[in-house]
């Protein structure tokens, strides 16, 4: 069967959040140290203890937005000791993440020197499980007060004489797992309490962002909707694209659930995989779109407006750790199943941009779904990273909703739709289309229908793969890059294209 594609110019009205090509970045494993930052007396080109190459990779993305501290390490992280001179600062065990010395060396400062060095817009995670409400409303004071205050007066001690601009911030981070344990009604009057004490100081507005539900975790949307929707700018909702799920799930008679790590559970190898596992993440990547719109629609019951965005900052592929690592640490290779994943998700969230406005990729370096891994001072992009660098044309652009009617991806007994896709129309005037076939053994015949667009030319990129799991290692960097894609022809009302099996494609007609 032929793909169909048809899209409603005359339909668009929404803008495609630049913040849902948004980042990560943690205090786990290699992400910060060793990946973000190697100090300033490296060998390794550094500005000011930040690695030099991992700026100008990103740069390349333009990544809109960076998150930080974590994650799990946010609920344990005490912002004090990240600040003032580096050898006096606290060392801390990092126990979540490998029970390794923390140093505290990339604190406060540091990050917002990061995000200079990459001009992107900072979020920061407060800590909301371990932490008081003075320490987080001391926190926001010592970043945005100008002029006189106990915190103000502090940070300019430490050399940063005007506060940094900060819009994002995060309440907390998981509090119904790593972040608390809590039930949902506990922590939506928690938020209501912390977030009252996170202050605009001056000109500075912050976007308050409340801890969301674990996947379909649909009580916890609903309670905090209901409970504490008025008071937050957004809510985060983590899900992580896995063969299996790690943890056995207990829900109590009041919709409340408990999460308990399965120690049984296997979540499959990143690279050393079978066609039905690359079908099951196919399959968990498709279910993302399930889950936006059912939370969507309890949020639109609370918020008919759309003013409380969907945030969903953390998602990404999870595999068991490459073998030989530190089980802690995270890390895993990168395939081409990785790429498409990644696809099917941006084009999910680019389709719903009414309500996602931001999403956080877990995470930017050596960690899970890595956009970037490094060894020493050897560095590679991933498959992902091509994702994220050939859809960064929807950044800001203007959604275009399509109609898609895909042929089927089947697999044993299950199928899929073989071809993802989103478009959108940027400030230039050009149609950009990113799509994907998720099909790892057949090409996708698409026939698209441009509506009122009527382009004289078109172009693009496709990002393939000779088998599902190429990747990019230190000694082949280069395996799966994107090559120019000369598979589409133009026709009266738009265009067909072939597009390979496994791959993702990039499209531009003007
Ligand atoms: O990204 C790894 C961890 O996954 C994060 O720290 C946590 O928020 C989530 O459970």
């Amino acid at each position: 069967m032929k793909t169909t594609i048809t899209i409603h110019t005359e339909a668009a009205k929404h803008k495609v959040d630049r913040n849902i090509y948004g980042h990560f970045a943690e205090h786990l494993g290699r992400c910060i140290y060793e990946g973000f930052w190697v100090g300033e007396d490296s060998p390794i080109a550094n500005m000011r203890g930040i690695r030099s190459d991992i700026v100008q990779a990103l740069k390349e993305l333009k990544i809109p937005v960076l998150r930080w501290p974590g994650g799990c390490f946010a609920d344990e992280y005490h912002w004090k000791d990240g600040i003032g001179p580096k050898e006096g600062r606290a060392r801390m065990i990092n126990t979540h993440w490998g029970g390794v010395v923390e140093n505290n060396h990339f604190g406060t400062h540091e990050f917002f020197d990061l995000c200079e060095q990459l001009d992107t817009e900072p979020y920061i995670c407060g800590n909301v499980g371990s932490g008081t409400v003075y320490e987080m409303q001391q926190w926001v004071e010592y970043m945005t007060m100008d002029g006189e205050s106990p915190m103000a007066d502090w940070r300019k001690a430490n050399g940063k004489e005007k506060p940094w601009k900060l819009t994002y911030f995060g309440v907390g981070n998981e509090n119904w797992g790593c972040g608390g344990r809590m039930r949902a009604e506990y922590y939506a009057d928690l938020y209501r309490r912390y977030s009252t004490y996170v202050r605009d100081y001056g000109e500075n507005a912050i976007y308050k962002i409340a801890a969301g539900p674990r996947g379909d975790d649909y009580h916890w949307t609903e309670v905090l909707m209901r409970e504490a929707g008025p008071f937050m700018d957004g809510l985060a909702l983590h899900y992580y694209t896995r063969v299996k799920d790690h943890s056995i799930i207990v829900e109590g008679a009041d919709g409340n659930r408990i999460y308990l790590r399965d120690p049984q559970a296997v979540r499959g190898q990143a690279v050393d995989f079978e066609e039905s596992e690359w079908f099951a993440i196919m399959k968990a990547a498709y279910f993302t779109e399930e889950l936006v719109e059912k939370h969507s629609a309890i949020m639109d019951k609370y918020d008919p407006d759309k003013k409380v965005a969907l945030i969903i900052d953390e998602w990404g592929t999870w595999f068991d750790v490459e073998p030989g690592t530190n089980p802690g640490f995270l890390y895993q290779q990168n395939t081409m199943r990785d790429a498409v994943s990644a696809a099917i998700s941006l084009n999910i969230f680019n389709n719903h941009c009414d309500r996602v406005r931001m999403a956080n990729l877990a995470q930017t370096i050596n960690v899970l779904q890595a956009v970037i891994l490094t060894e020493g001072e050897k560095l590679i992009l991933t498959p992902t990273y091509h994702v994220f660098e050939m859809f960064k044309v929807h950044q800001d652009a203007v959604l275009q909703p399509i109609e898609l009617q895909s042929a089927a991806y089947r697999c044993g007994e299950e199928a899929v739709p073989q071809v993802s896709a989103s478009a959108s129309v940027d400030a230039e005037g050009r149609l950009n289309i990113t799509l994907c076939n998720t099909d790892p053994g057949s090409h996708a015949e698409v026939d698209f229908r441009t509506g009122g667009f009527a382009g004289k030319q078109i172009s693009g990129r496709v990002l393939k793969a000779s088998s599902m799991n190429s990747h990019n290692t230190f000694d082949d960097p280069d395996q799966v890059s994107p090559v120019p894609f000369n598979g589409a022809k133009l026709h009266a009302d738009g265009f067909e294209a072939q597009i390979p099996p496994m791959s993702v494609v990039a499209l531009t007609l003007s």
